[in-house]
């Protein structure tokens, strides 16, 4: 997600090629006009689809777990990150990858890193899950087990309490993974997108390399 001018889409599409058959689905409100040109000259072109909407509300439309992978450099604010991981991890299938790119970016102004900050938040719901495999300029987490929706529910809501500072308890226990997703959009959005997020640094990555 957060595909411009097509550039990591092409990158991905020439590489998964050599693995044989795949849907690379591209997410951006804005694509650019070159996009398409320049899938055009990528290997496979005609297994690039391309869905013009924000991430948040293109997530919720797809259905659950068949991406092998999953490359997040859509809208680089610390909020942004947080959501396009939450809604990405119902999507993922066991053993795939998320990839947040440009984690370690710094805001020119502020010295923030924005990227990580979100990062660190999505990191601290779905921790159990996942190794990290890549700790850099991109940060890669290779994802494995079954989601336990009474865990990530309850860490949701003690990270949305950390970051907004207010007390979060979902109105009603989301019946599944898409159902939490649909609640945080629908009742959490504006709060999370509202504050600042220094707090979010409070969680931590740990500096660990899968082998
Ligand atoms: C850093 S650029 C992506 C660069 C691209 N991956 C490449 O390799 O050329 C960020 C992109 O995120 C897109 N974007 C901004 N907000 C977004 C959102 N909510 N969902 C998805 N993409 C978004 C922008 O339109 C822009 O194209």
């Amino acid at each position: 997600m957060g595909s411009l001018q097509g550039m990591s889409a092409c990158y991905l599409a020439d590489h998964m090629s050599i693995g044989g058959a795949f849907t690379l689905t591209c997410i951006d409100p804005e694509f650019q006009p070159e996009f398409w040109s320049n899938i055009a000259r990528c290997s496979s072109p005609d297994r690039v689809r391309a869905i013009q909407k924000k991430s948040q509300d293109a997530l919720l439309s797809l259905p659950c777990r068949p991406f092998q992978l999953i490359h997040i450099d859509g809208w680089h604010i610390a909020p942004q990150v947080f959501i396009d991981g939450l809604f990405s991890m119902p999507l993922l299938a066991d053993g795939g990858y998320v990839i947040f790119d440009d984690y370690l970016k710094e805001d020119q102004t502020t010295k923030n890193q924005p990227v990580k900050a979100g990062v660190q938040a999505f990191w601290e719901v779905f921790a159990p899950w996942l190794d990290v495999v890549i700790d850099g300029r991109q940060l890669a987490c290779r994802f494995s087990g079954s989601l336990c929706l009474d865990s990530v529910v309850s860490k949701t809501e003690s990270v949305l309490k950390a970051i907004t500072g207010k007390a979060t308890t979902f109105k009603e226990r989301p019946a599944d993974f898409a159902d939490l997703c649909q609640t945080v959009a629908r009742d959490h959005m504006d709060d999370l997108f509202s504050v600042s997020w220094g707090q979010a640094s409070a969680f931590r990555i740990p500096k660990r390399v899968a082998a």
